[in-house]
């Protein structure tokens, strides 16, 4: 790779990256905690969207230590509405950790390490919190890189083609900045289904833009499928009060509320589900008096392999 070429994709990207920069409100930050907290907020999640969140969040947690000296039940209400709660408990726990011993690390090696954070995010706030010459590549930047050098990504060999490729190419004095611009130019110029290639600042440098095969790259990874359960749920009512449980911190949805219930088991009725769910969670013995509305997909049938299904029973009196 010629090195005037390898400066010119870089200066290309930061000039556009300049002068169309999204004014998210972490990029008028360097402090760490709120960089790497945008970063937490920002997977699987929209930016405009992260935008909000994020700055009701530094109004109420303005520091680390104020996330740290707060509470799970606390940091789970601010975060109500992102999904993926893991990402909260995770950021609570490692904030904690960084609190007590007093120093936010400052390598890639001491970051990675803490609860939550994996290459894609310690990459991010290495290089746009401690300015390091760390790559930030997740789906976006690997489809620009897929594209730019027609890199079939759905094999390992290319992604690791990808990380090298990246490593070349990375601004030496702003790898920060250079992060950024290929997530801001992944998402709103080289996008996956409609790519404005009009308007990129590296069109020239795209192998795939060159030769008329954008839409072929990258090819499709094997996606596996996303499981879908079957959950009978029982609102048990005593007098005005309705009994609601904390589901266990190390599950799925840890550290939320919830009605008492669980997944329901093959050759298991819903009503047969609840009964054991709540005998095993909370050792109360329920009989189901009245069926509310079953919920989902998969209505009216009762198997668990197909479909998301929600049954709510009344339970009238825990006996
Ligand atoms: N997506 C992930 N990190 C981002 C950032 N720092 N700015 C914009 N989009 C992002």
């Amino acid at each position: 790779m010629k090195s005037n070429q390898i400066n010119n994709i870089a200066s290309n990207l930061l000039v556009w990256y300049d002068n169309n920069l999204r004014k998210y409100s972490w990029r008028k930050t360097n402090d760490p905690y709120k960089i790497w907290l945008s970063e937490i907020m920002l997977q699987q999640t929209q930016a405009i969207t992260a935008n909000i969140y994020y700055e009701k969040w530094i109004k109420k947690f303005p520091t680390l230590s104020s996330v740290a000296n707060s509470n799970l039940d606390d940091i789970l209400k601010q975060w109500e509405g992102l999904g993926y709660y893991a990402r909260a408990r995770n950021f609570y726990s490692a904030c904690q950790i960084v609190h007590n011993n007093n120093k936010m690390p400052n390598t890639y090696d001491s970051f990675i390490s803490l609860p939550g954070v994996g290459p894609y995010t310690a990459g991010a706030v290495m290089s746009i919190a401690f300015n390091q010459c760390i790559p930030a590549i997740d789906v976006n930047v690997f489809r620009i890189f897929s594209r730019m050098f027609k890199i079939d990504i759905s094999k390992i060999k290319g992604k690791k083609k990808v990380y090298k490729l990246i490593n070349l190419y990375i601004d030496k004095n702003r790898p920060g900045d250079f992060n950024q611009a290929l997530m801001d130019l992944g998402r709103y110029v080289c996008s996956a289904k409609i790519p404005k290639c009009e308007i990129c600042p590296i069109n020239s440098n795209c192998k795939s833009f060159t030769t008329n095969t954008v839409l072929i790259y990258p090819k499709p990874n094997n996606r596996k499928k996303k499981p879908h359960f079957s959950v009978g749920v029982g609102i048990i009512k005593n007098k005005n009060l309705i009994l609601v449980s904390k589901r266990k911190n190390n599950k799925m949805l840890g550290g939320l509320w919830e009605f008492p219930g669980g997944k329901v088991l093959k050759n298991e009725t819903i009503i047969e589900c609840i009964k054991r769910e709540i005998m095993e969670e909370l050792g109360i013995s329920v009989n189901p008096s009245k069926f509310i509305k079953t919920h989902g997909r998969n209505r009216g049938t009762n198997k668990s392999s197909m479909g998301y299904q929600l049954s709510n029973q009344i339970i009238n009196g825990a006996q």
